[in-house]
């Protein structure tokens, strides 16, 4: 157990470079499962998410060696059962099923159940398998899937979620198998790109990813490969928070504009000046921050998992913003630690109503997630006094470095045991 101390009040300058990223790292990883070939990846962030899912692999029969970004797998299925512990630590284990499915044809996991940002079944996944050919019982807990074969089929995602793990998990199990598969409302996320691209390397046929008509041409065998992680778009929105938080200069690097379209354009209009470069993004306020109304949706919307972040901003901007969440049903939760700050925030089921208040104060508060974690930290940079955010252990599961990058940008930040 750790937590963050911040001390408020210090404007943000400079420039961070962002780690790979998480939600990329994780569905690379298990496709790694994909081949006998040695497979390396670079740009890995060393966080807990990742350190898990290396757990998965190893426990499946994968070598892996770490040396600074790079990791290096040798891969080999010996199990084909995926730990509970493992499992319910971090939902993407779940990721393990799909490949698993398409190469061995025999897939035992965990069913990961609820978590506090909502219910999050895994509903979705199963029934694609089922579409794709595999027997699928939900027992003691476990999802066990096994098939003879798998065959190509036409899977209908919901449009209203264009779910990205069931996206990732359908790629993941129809990679292999015979005939073309067809998802309907893909996930069409930087991070599916950046899959797509790695099992391209691998030797795979996938059209339309840009799209939301994504085709998956299976394919006899898939070779290793070399890859490089992109860099995280959710970490470097966090920054750029904290930076219009402060009123600070801030340039993230690693982070290409083109990925982040319309929080580039909330920020303008919450009265940020934002210079696109090739690679990066510099973030400037000079003026009051303005309130907007802001609607979370699936790429290329406005990403649920910087909500938290923005609503700390728009927490003292001038006039009232609404935010409605659509992607998790329980994302609102750290709304009430805010409101120890001083926040003036009110939550009716899944919106928000943000009254800009002139000055937060820095309070003991709890992260209940990795996310609300950030938000909080964001909050407390630009409240008077120290804030204390509790369970930072949440915050270590995606960010790399957190405390040291932010020092570096000239914040007052320390983990303390
Ligand atoms: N859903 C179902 N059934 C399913 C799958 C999804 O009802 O079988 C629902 C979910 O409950 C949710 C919605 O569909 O309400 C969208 O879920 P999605 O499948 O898109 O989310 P995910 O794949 O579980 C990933 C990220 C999340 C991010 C969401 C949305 C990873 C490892 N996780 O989750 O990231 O919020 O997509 O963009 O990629 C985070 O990084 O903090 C995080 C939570």
């Amino acid at each position: 157990m750790s937590s963050f101390l911040v001390g408020g009040g210090r404007q943000l300058k400079g420039e961070v470079r962002v780690s790979g990223s998480k939600n990329s790292s994780l569905p690379v990883l298990a496709a790694a499962l994909l081949t006998d070939d040695e497979v390396v990846v670079h740009g890995l962030p060393s966080i807990a998410d990742v350190h898990t899912m290396l757990e998965v692999l190893q426990h499946l029969g994968c070598r892996v060696q770490w040396e600074k970004e790079t990791i290096v797998i040798q891969p080999r299925i010996k199990r084909t059962e995926a730990p509970y512990e493992l499992v319910k630590r971090m939902r993407a284990s779940f990721y393990v099923s799909g490949p698993l499915l398409g190469r061995v044809k025999r897939a035992e996991v965990p069913l990961p159940g609820g978590c506090v940002i909502g219910s999050r079944p895994v509903d979705f996944h199963i029934q694609a398998f089922r579409q794709l050919g595999a027997k699928v019982k939900l027992e003691y807990g476990y999802m066990k899937a096994k098939a003879a074969k798998l065959h190509g089929a036409r899977v209908y995602l919901d449009p209203r979620w264009c779910s990205v793990g069931t996206t990732i998990n359908i790629i993941l199990a129809s990679v292999l198998c015979e005939g073309e598969t067809t998802i309907e409302n893909a996930a069409r996320d930087p991070e599916i790109l950046d899959l797509v691209s790695f099992l391209r390397k691998m030797g795979s046929d996938i059209r339309g990813e840009t799209t939301s008509t994504l085709v998956v041409k299976g394919v006899k065998r898939l070779n290793g490969c070399e890859h490089h992680i992109i860099g995280d778009r959710i970490e470097a929105g966090t920054y750029l928070c904290a930076a219009a938080m402060t009123g600070g200069d801030v340039t993230v690097a690693h982070s290409p504009p083109e990925f982040m379209r319309t929080e580039i354009e909330k920020f303008r209009e919450v009265g940020c000046e934002v210079e696109e470069k090739k690679e990066a993004i510099r973030l400037r306020r000079k003026g009051p921050l303005h309130s907007l109304d802001l609607i979370t949706a699936p790429y290329p919307g406005f990403p649920t998992d910087l909500q938290p972040s923005f609503v700390s901003v728009l927490s003292k901007a001038d006039g009232a913003s609404v935010v409605e969440e659509t992607i998790h049903d329980s994302r609102f939760r750290y709304v009430d630690e805010l409101r120890r700050m001083g926040a003036n925030v009110r939550r009716v089921d899944n919106t928000a109503v943000i009254k800009g208040v002139r000055k937060l104060l820095g309070a003991p508060v709890e992260a209940s997630d990795l996310r609300a974690g950030a938000a909080l930290v964001v909050a407390g940079l630009a409240a008077e006094g120290r804030t204390e955010v509790l369970c930072g252990e949440h915050i270590d599961r995606g960010y790399e470095d957190f405390e040291g990058k932010l020092r570096r940008l000239g914040a007052d930040i320390e983990r303390v045991p």
